[in-house]
């Protein structure tokens, strides 16, 4: 048990998906595991852990922002010796990203201060596992779908007026998320396996919205390909 997860040692598996919400967990663990067995309920941030193609797994919510998840992931690295872990979260496109496409996140930039606390001021690039990288792409490939791989950038703010974005499209990112940034520093931190797979569930720019449906479907893709890069 920690603060947080209220767990024993053993009940998580080493490779886990992390969506943001608890409820997406709850559909991976209902869509893809055979027998899950939920293990959290703290805080309704529910996990669940089952199986998938004969290897455990397990799928736990982080909540949003990198405050958010930073807690659990810590809990999962540190307390439940998770060993890979793979965000699988949405994103608002910006630059040449498409409503609806996947984005592998090579890297992500942030304004979040939180790296810049741990490393004394230091601009540290947080980057994703090249191996779970390079096997999410391959699987990315297979399964046919539009995909991007390149630099994302973690916002603390989700409302954002600022000129930010113009900056950062202009710098080649490809979307904007919460997390990804300490997600990669905490893997990094403690010698793990990390990677951030997220869909464009809205365009920045003009303001487009996938329905409920197409966001299901999207997900659904995503999950697949992560899944599959986990286990390659
Ligand atoms: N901003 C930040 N995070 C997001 C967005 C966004 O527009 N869409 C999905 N996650």
């Amino acid at each position: 048990m920690t603060t947080h997860i209220g767990a024993n040692r053993g009940d998580i598996a080493e490779t886990i998906l992390l969506p943001g919400d608890p409820l997406r967990a709850q559909w991976i663990a209902e869509n893809f595991f055979e027998s899950p067995v939920r293990y959290n309920t703290v805080r309704n941030m529910f996990g669940f852990t089952g199986i998938y193609k004969g290897n455990r797994v397990s799928a736990q919510g982080t909540g949003m922002g990198v405050p958010s998840l930073s807690i659990y992931v810590t809990e999962l690295f540190k307390d439940f010796d998770v060993q890979t872990a793979i965000r699988v979260g949405t994103c608002g496109g910006i630059g040449k990203t498409k409503l609806r496409d996947i984005v592998i996140a090579m890297a992500s930039s942030t304004d979040s201060g939180i790296n810049r606390r741990i490393t004394g001021g230091l601009d540290y690039a947080p980057v994703a596992d090249y191996e779970l990288l390079a096997s999410a792409v391959a699987a990315a490939k297979v399964h046919g779908v539009d995909y991007h791989v390149g630099g994302i950038a973690t916002m603390d703010l989700f409302y954002d007026e600022s000129r930010a974005l113009d900056v950062l499209e202009s710098l080649g990112v490809l979307a904007v998320e919460m997390e990804t940034s300490g997600l990669y520093r905490l893997a990094a931190q403690y010698q793990r396996r990390a990677l951030t797979i997220c869909t464009v569930s809205d365009m920045i720019r003009t303001h487009e919205v996938t329905t409920a449906q197409e966001r299901e479907t999207g997900f659904k893709a995503m999950i697949e390909v992560a899944l599959e890069a986990a286990f390659a």
